[in-house]
């Protein structure tokens, strides 16, 4: 039986080094794109999806996001002296039930896969998502949620995955692809960041995953792959053959808020889907451009 998907695991632990001087004394996952910080965006879209569980895979210099995720009763008691209802609104909406969200502490930050690992006994015996908040995706329907109905589909793993420029593949975890309906593909290999000339082919993972638990047994291991680090992508691949492994090309578009240009996009992208600013948005760029 395909178990029911209630748990994600966010990992915040990274240094963000292409946004200093910014992320210096704050956390990267709290730079906002328009007014919502990259983590909201993440748990909202995890909520959609039916999830109800977070492990934040926190470092140093990142206790902003979990007081993000606190009630603060004295800014709600001055919002409620001052009548400013929609604002109180808002604050409750982002509100998470006690207890659906845990911390654990990556006390170095030894790659994306170790801090997956981190979340091990947060996991179990449990399938779950896994959402790097820096990726921001706009789409119809949460991205998350596309990924959580394949893998209620196939009962495996699924990667959320995009065509990228055949030269960045080096950037990227990279899929050798088997069969191919073009939605769903099959899973062959993953490779970390390969040279574009060893690449099998240009579909990349972007910062979406379902998982299945027995992940955790290779992460375990703390085998450095790419760049030195523990490598997700490397774990991933030794559970292809042992259960359906797929990619899935999702509806919608990806912004890398953790690169310059990519969190740019994005605010611009995002201003433009609010109704209350998209015509000045849109009027501005027009006559500045
Ligand atoms: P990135 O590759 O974006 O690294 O990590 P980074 O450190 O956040 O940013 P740069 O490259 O220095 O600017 C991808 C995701 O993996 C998490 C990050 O927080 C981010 O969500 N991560 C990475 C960890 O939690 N721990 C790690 O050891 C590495």
């Amino acid at each position: 039986m395909t178990k029911p998907l209630r748990k994600a695991v966010l990992p915040v632990a990274g240094l963000g080094t292409r946004f200093l001087p910014a992320t210096k004394a704050m956390a990267k996952e709290m730079l906002p794109v328009v007014d919502k910080p990259l983590i909201q965006y993440a748990v909202e879209e995890a909520r959609a999806a039916g999830i109800q569980q977070f492990c934040l895979i926190t470092g140093r210099g990142k206790t902003a996001i979990v007081e993000h995720f606190d009630i603060a009763y004295e800014l709600e008691a001055t919002l409620r002296m001052r009548h400013k209802e929609a604002e109180l609104r808002m604050l409750r909406e982002a509100q998470l039930p006690p207890g659906a969200m845990v911390t654990v502490r990556q006390q170095e930050p030894m790659g994306l896969g170790h801090a997956i690992w981190c979340a091990r006994a947060f996991v179990g015996d449990d399938p779950f998502a896994i959402l790097l908040p820096d990726d921001l995706v706009l789409s119809e329907t949460p991205c998350t949620q596309q990924l959580a109905e394949a893998y209620y589909q196939t009962g495996g793993c699924v990667v959320a995955v995009t065509e990228v420029p055949r030269d960045q593949t080096n950037r990227y975890g990279i899929l050798d692809i088997g069969a191919d309906d073009g939605r769903l593909v099959e899973v062959k290999g993953l490779v970390e960041k390969p040279k574009p000339e060893d690449a099998p082919s240009n579909l990349s993972i972007i910062g979406r995953y379902v998982l299945r638990p027995e992940v955790m047994q290779y992460l375990g291991m703390l085998e450095r792959g790419a760049g030195g680090e523990v490598q997700l992508t490397d774990a991933m691949a030794k559970l292809i053959g042992q259960v359906p492994f797929h990619g899935l090309r999702y509806e919608g578009r990806r912004f890398d808020c953790g690169d310059k240009i990519g969190f740019l996009e994005a605010q611009i992208a995002f201003a433009l889907k609010r109704p209350e600013m998209a015509a000045q948005v849109h009027a501005f760029l027009k006559n500045y451009v």
